[in-house]
């Protein structure tokens, strides 16, 4: 199992929330069941709201809440479930095996905020996101993952 797929590497700029939103609807399509997106960045650099565009264009209909203090929120959505997981408060391996990230991608796909403390787990098809916070609320992204996600950019 490899986490250091390198073969398809994209940036963007997003200006506004709109943009997050467009960004979330192309990861959203190319979303499968085993597919983990690992959304890096600072503190308040924008990963739930990546995460919320994501689940809105697989359909979700309400506002998903942060799972900051649930630790993972899972959703059965039109033709796949996806797991939305945020692993900022887990400091130890055994909180890490309860919340049963290789499970979830056996279920679906999963959506995971924080996700050094569990790069062991990632699987080979993990698309590393990282946002980074610029002037005047801009955001940079950088994509990297295996080269099929090449087709959704
Ligand atoms: N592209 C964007 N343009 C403008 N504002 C944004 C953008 N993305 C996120 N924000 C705003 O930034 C704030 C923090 O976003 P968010 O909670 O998604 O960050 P986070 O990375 O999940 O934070 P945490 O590290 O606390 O989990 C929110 O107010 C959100 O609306
Ligand atoms: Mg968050």
């Amino acid at each position: 199992m490899s986490h250091k797929s390198s073969e398809f590497r994209r940036r963007f700029v997003l200006n506004d929330l709109a943009a997050t939103g467009a960004l979330g609807a192309r990861i959203a399509a190319g979303l499968r069941r085993g597919t983990a997106v690992a959304l890096e960045g600072e503190l308040g650099t924008g990963k739930t709201a990546l995460a919320r565009a994501v689940l809105r264009a697989q359909g979700l209909k309400e506002e998903a809440p942060s799972p900051s203090f649930s630790l993972v929120q899972s959703y059965d959505l039109p033709g796949l479930t996806v797991a939305h997981f945020d692993l900022y408060r887990i400091d130890h391996d055994a909180e890490l095996a309860e919340l049963g990230i290789e499970d979830a991608l056996d279920q679906g796909a999963i959506l995971i905020e924080w996700p050094k403390r569990a790069s062991g787990l990632l699987p080979e098809d993990t698309l590393f996101v990282h946002l980074a916070s610029g002037i005047h609320g801009l955001r940079y992204v950088e994509l990297n993952g295996p080269q099929r996600w090449a087709s959704y950019f």
